[in-house]
């Protein structure tokens, strides 16, 4: 089973390089799906003699970008970028809403999406989602300080919600910018920007990992192939085509 999702993000992140041209700022996504990505695209550099420079979404596909020979950049010298290729821990398949943040990456991964001409996801199927909440958690990167406090209001503020603070090694984990990750379960989330809002008017919250009207295509491999989807439902005034 793993050797077929390894397969598919691999065939996800083939057809995503695809889309960098020469002279790009490319933004360069975290976890496993990114790490082929960068290795890959890291490659096609080489031999294409591409001339690009990256902004990578966390310390480790930083240095992973680094060591492969590509040409790192930071925001002293670039404020937009022009493709980002990133993973997702879930896609909403109509909106194309997404959960990021199992890896710990989200706040600099919504940095960076949040300033790229175009956020493209590469995943393998078992991403696809009809709503968010179906599989995944919903990371919340909360500051240390308080973050007692921080989920406490979490779960009055949200009926029936659960916060989990995440460990690593037997510790609480600490983000590339030095916060905690709370996973948060809200059950079936059918109003997820209004989720994202809330949340984030939580003084000790500092990002959830919930990603809305982002993503302008997603590149999903799977048993039928690779296919490349965008969104079908833009208009969030409207209900979400029975979905929820
Ligand atoms: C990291 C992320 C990743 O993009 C997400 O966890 C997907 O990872 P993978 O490609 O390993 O399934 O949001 O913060």
């Amino acid at each position: 089973m793993q050797d077929y999702a390894n397969y598919y993000k691999r065939q996800a992140a083939a057809a995503g390089i695809e889309l960098v041209e020469t002279g790009m700022v490319v933004g360069l996504g975290s976890g496993s799906t990114s790490e082929i990505m960068i290795e890959l695209l890291a490659e096609r550099v080489k031999q294409e003699g591409l001339d690009i420079a990256a902004i990578a979404t966390s310390v480790k596909s930083a240095n992973l970008a680094e060591q492969l020979g590509l040409r790192l950049v930071t925001f002293d010298q670039y404020v937009s970028i022009d493709l980002t290729l990133d993973g997702a821990d879930e896609i909403q398949i109509s909106r194309l809403d997404l959960i990021k943040g199992l890896g710990a990456a989200l706040w600099r991964e919504k940095i960076v999406a949040a300033c790229s001409d175009r956020l493209v996801i590469l995943a393998d199927e078992s991403k696809i989602v009809t709503y968010l909440g179906q599989k995944s958690p919903v990371p919340v990167e909360v500051a240390q300080f308080g973050w007692q406090t921080t989920r406490h209001h979490i779960m009055e503020l949200f009926d029936g919600a659960e916060a989990e603070l995440r460990h690593k090694s037997g510790k609480a984990l600490v983000t590339d910018g030095g916060n905690y990750i709370l996973d948060c379960r809200f059950g079936e989330i059918t109003e997820p920007e209004e989720l994202d809002m809330l949340l984030t008017t939580l003084p000790g919250v500092v990002v959830t990992g919930i990603f809305c009207r982002f993503a302008e295509h997603a590149i999903i491999a799977g048993e039928e192939g690779v296919r490349m989807i965008e969104p079908i439902v833009t208009d969030y005034d409207q209900s979400d085509a029975g979905l929820a």
